[in-house]
């Protein structure tokens, strides 16, 4: 999908023209994958846009660098009102909001030491980012996440989605919308960008963070949404079989959102129609952040945007 661009990009604390926005072919980042990033949503709301758990992901942006002894020089407060400051010079709305620090221009070698930190907020439009409208048709990929002492999964790193570019690419070559990861002991992990959920009767699973997964902001939303439903919710370590006899399969995240699965490995997931549990957490969670339900835990942090088209195509 085409990037549309938008007017201003915020890059170390102030705004530039979009086309400014641009790194040396010597970044250290370029060479050896040391960014640390996020996305996270604004959505339209009755009465004009809200930011979808805002500090929540910055606080993890914060969180991914300190794994990386990264110093941004920015506080959560300051991280907060940057988003806030570009997505109303922009204009846009609803948009999806990619934050990312890495480690710039400065020395060569593997150690960062001498590069500078920069940090680049950009917005822009983008919509569903698992196709299937009637439920996404996944396979078990042939790749593994990450062992837990090589690459640190609760970092969101760019140096990690290399990893998931192997599980994206090989689904969408075999004709699937996208590919679930075992970890490194046979376990399940998660999507190449979501996090993963089973229902088995009347009660929820979920793959815990020591299974190579990253610590979702949708997926802890989700467990928030169906405990407040009175569902019974168990995060542990999960067989693949699961799958195929699950009652229903779902994926979350920022992009995906929450994502029936229909099939996989081409076998139907129950009858192939989305469950009824899905479907409770996924109105639940679009009726929050569309400002149709009211919004119980403080998830969403209104943003004044005057218009509501890109600037740009
Ligand atoms: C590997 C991976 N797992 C899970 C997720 C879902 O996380 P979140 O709900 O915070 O977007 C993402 C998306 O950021 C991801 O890239």
């Amino acid at each position: 999908m085409p990037i549309q661009t938008t007017a201003n990009i915020w890059h170390n604390g102030k705004l530039i023209p979009w086309e400014k926005a641009q790194v040396h072919v010597m970044s250290h980042v370029l060479h050896y994958g040391s960014s640390v990033f996020e996305g996270l949503r604004c959505y339209k709301q009755p009465e004009g846009a809200a930011i979808f758990r805002l500090s929540d992901h910055m606080q993890r942006l914060l969180d991914s660098a300190r794994i990386y002894r990264m110093d941004l020089g920015y506080t959560l407060e300051q991280l907060n009102a940057a988003v806030i400051e570009l997505i109303e010079a922009n204009g846009v709305a609803p948009c999806y909001v990619r934050p990312i620090s890495f480690r710039g221009y400065g020395e060569v070698g593997v150690n960062p030491k001498g590069c500078p930190v920069e940090t680049y907020i950009v917005n822009y439009p983008w919509g569903k980012y698992v196709p299937g409208d009637a439920g996404a048709d996944v396979c078990i990929s042939s790749w593994n996440r990450p062992a837990p002492n090589t690459m640190p999964s609760m970092a969101k790193a760019g140096g990690n989605y290399l990893n998931s570019q192997l599980i994206r690419m090989e689904a969408d070559l075999n004709g699937y919308s996208e590919g679930i990861a075992l970890d490194v002991n046979g376990y399940l992990s998660e999507g190449s960008g979501e996090n993963l959920f089973v229902v088995r009767g009347s009660t929820i699973y979920t793959t815990p963070l020591a299974n190579s997964v990253l610590s979702g902001i949708t997926r802890d939303s989700v467990l928030t949404l169906a405990r407040h439903l009175g569902i019974t919710v168990i995060e542990q370590p999960l067989p693949r079989e699961i799958l195929y006899i699950a009652d229903e399969v779902f994926f979350t995240g920022t992009a995906a959102e929450v994502t029936p699965i229909r099939s996989i490995d081409r076998i139907l997931v129950k009858d192939g129609n989305t469950g009824p549990i899905t479907h409770q957490l996924a109105e639940e969670f679009f009726g929050i952040v569309n400002g149709s339900r009211p919004d119980r835990y403080n998830w969403l942090t209104p943003v004044n945007v005057q218009a509501a088209e890109p600037v740009g195509a």
